[in-house]
């Protein structure tokens, strides 16, 4: 029997013109929520064949760059269907090229779109999933993660994706709210050229969105995590601290050169959740 643990809900998702976006688009359908999909390419084709499935859709045309094409997106969501629940921020564009020859435009367009492009989308949401408590869902990105050659400036916006989730995370927990993120590989527009075809045909989008529904759905409890996803793979992706090592005096260059690889070593490293585990750390109380 098919069951619909999202009825009623409604779920915003930037970027849901394609690629990833519109395949979170149909898995939130399919689990009876009204999607709203948003970008600035017309979502339409993707909103009649949510809605040919039997889904509940509505396409709106506007960018996640700007303060006023974000509030507009939302403003949307909640006149056709009254409230807002799970917001997802997918929208993404890239402007590759060497640190070295990146112009500031091409800069300034990335962070634009994904970094500013949350700050956008979540603060015109977020009066209202703190309603009743929501879902937030970022998409980073290995790039932002663990460094892409070519990528400095998406790599830098989606690593502050990293910081502005595990934030919202201790800010939304008293309202209700969870923030994750996504680092997903899935074959887009976005990647068709970027990775070999081989790759790109066991990277199919709908292998993320199951993720993303969980991260949305009422019996998930994770908040200010973040999970590498793709190809049926799903793993959760840590900051971890190593044990370090400690002077009682102020070290030379010597003292840390030799004392290099204890300070590299992650043996029996942990995992601060919030600037207060890394104080904790660094700073025990006497
Ligand atoms: N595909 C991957 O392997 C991969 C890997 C890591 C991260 N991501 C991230 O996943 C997200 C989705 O990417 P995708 O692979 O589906 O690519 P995609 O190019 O198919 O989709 C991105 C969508 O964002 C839209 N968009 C661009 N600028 C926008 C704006 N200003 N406002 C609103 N919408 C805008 C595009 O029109 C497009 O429909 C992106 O944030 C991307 O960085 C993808």
């Amino acid at each position: 029997m098919t069951t619909h643990p999202m009825t009623g809900r409604v779920v915003l998702i930037t970027g849901a013109a394609g690629g990833l976006g519109r395949a979170h688009a149909h898995a939130f359908a399919a689990l009876g929520a009204h999607v709203v999909l948003s970008d600035v390419t017309d979502p339409a084709a993707v909103v009649a064949e949510v809605t040919a499935a039997g889904g509940s859709a509505l396409g709106v045309v506007a960018g996640v760059d700007t303060w006023e094409g974000s509030a507009v997106s939302v403003a949307a969501a909640v006149e056709a269907f009254g409230r807002l629940d799970v917001l997802v921020n997918n929208a993404g564009i890239i402007r590759d090229k060497s640190f070295a020859k990146a112009t500031p435009e091409m800069i300034e367009a990335v962070l634009a779109v994904h970094l500013h492009g949350a700050f956008h989308m979540t603060k015109a949401a977020w009066p209202h999933l703190t309603e009743r408590g929501g879902s937030i869902i970022n998409t980073t990105s290995g790039s932002g993660l663990y460094g892409n050659f070519g990528q400095v400036n998406y790599a830098a916006a989606k690593a502050g994706l990293v910081g502005f989730t595990r934030s919202l995370a201790l800010e939304g927990a008293r309202a209700g709210i969870r923030a994750n993120a996504i680092a997903p590989l899935a074959k887009s527009a976005m990647t068709e050229t970027m990775m070999a075809p081989e790759l790109l045909e066991r990277l199919a989008p709908e292998w993320v969105s199951p993720l993303v529904t969980w991260l949305a759905s009422d019996g998930c409890t994770a908040t200010g995590n973040v999970y590498s996803v793709g190809a049926g793979r799903y793993a959760r992706v840590a900051t971890l601290e190593a044990p370090g090592v400690r002077f009682d005096h102020v070290p030379t260059i010597a003292e840390l050169t030799e004392a290099a690889a204890a300070i590299d070593d992650l043996a029996g490293a942990v995992e601060p959740r919030s600037l207060a585990d890394q104080i904790a750390l660094v700073a025990p109380p006497a």
